[in-house]
């Protein structure tokens, strides 16, 4: 069946992209601005984008025709962490997300903890497993009012890494991790299940002349 995109109404379009990219990892983004106004939300348009220097990307989707609060404060200071929930955290994760209003602290509401940051501002989450301090390096605009997204790109500046959450070889262990993704509306996905499929050796040639 086909599926013309500009055949389709702009909800549905919508609604169609997000049951198809999945599932999609959560980034949990914390953000102070310029009043000292705290903020905690998630996005699920997100992605780790180039190695090094390392850099990820959230899209923050207008609201009401406007910004929503943690574009703002990531315009008016610069600066956010990535937050990652894992099962524990699903239900808070989830509870911030609501329409508050801009002055309203997710943290206080949700019982979590802000945890300083070694270089940027914004506290992190005390309770997630990893944290992200990050640097906005570009904020790209797409589409048009009303329904325009403003992907964020920022630079990662340090991890922090709840203690034991690391392998010998000091990357995240998938297993003590538990990551939360998120799959269509209001269903997730618990990473329990995984399997290792190594990739295909190429064996290199002599050099073409
Ligand atoms: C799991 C989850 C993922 C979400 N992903 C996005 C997203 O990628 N982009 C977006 O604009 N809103 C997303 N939302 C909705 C925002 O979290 C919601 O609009 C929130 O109120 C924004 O908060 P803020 O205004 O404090 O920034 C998501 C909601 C949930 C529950």
């Amino acid at each position: 069946m086909l599926r013309l995109a500009k055949d389709l109404d702009s909800a549905t379009r919508y609604r169609l992209l997000i049951g198809s990219v999945v599932p999609r990892p959560v980034a949990w983004v914390s953000t102070l601005g310029n009043a000292g106004v705290l903020n905690l939300a998630p996005f699920s348009y997100f992605m780790g984008v180039g190695g090094d220097p390392p850099h990820l990307a959230v899209s923050a989707n207008a609201h009401r025709g406007g910004e929503k609060d943690t574009l703002r404060n990531i315009e008016e200071t610069g600066e956010f962490v990535v937050n990652i929930a894992d099962e524990e955290l699903l239900d808070a994760m989830v509870l911030t997300s609501g329409d508050h209003a801009y002055g309203v602290d997710e943290f206080a509401l949700a019982g979590l903890t802000p945890a300083p940051c070694a270089i940027v501002r914004p506290p992190r989450v005390r309770e997630a497993p990893i944290a992200m301090e990050c640097r906005l390096a570009q904020v790209v605009r797409l589409g048009a009012a009303p329904r325009w997204t403003a992907v964020i790109f920022g630079e990662v500046l340090a991890w922090h890494f709840e203690d034991g959450i690391l392998t010998d070889e000091g990357l995240p262990d998938m297993g003590l991790l538990r990551p939360v993704a998120r799959m269509i509306g209001d269903e997730y996905l618990l990473t329990r299940e995984r399997r290792i499929v190594p990739r295909p050796k190429i064996e290199k040639g002599p050099p073409v002349v």
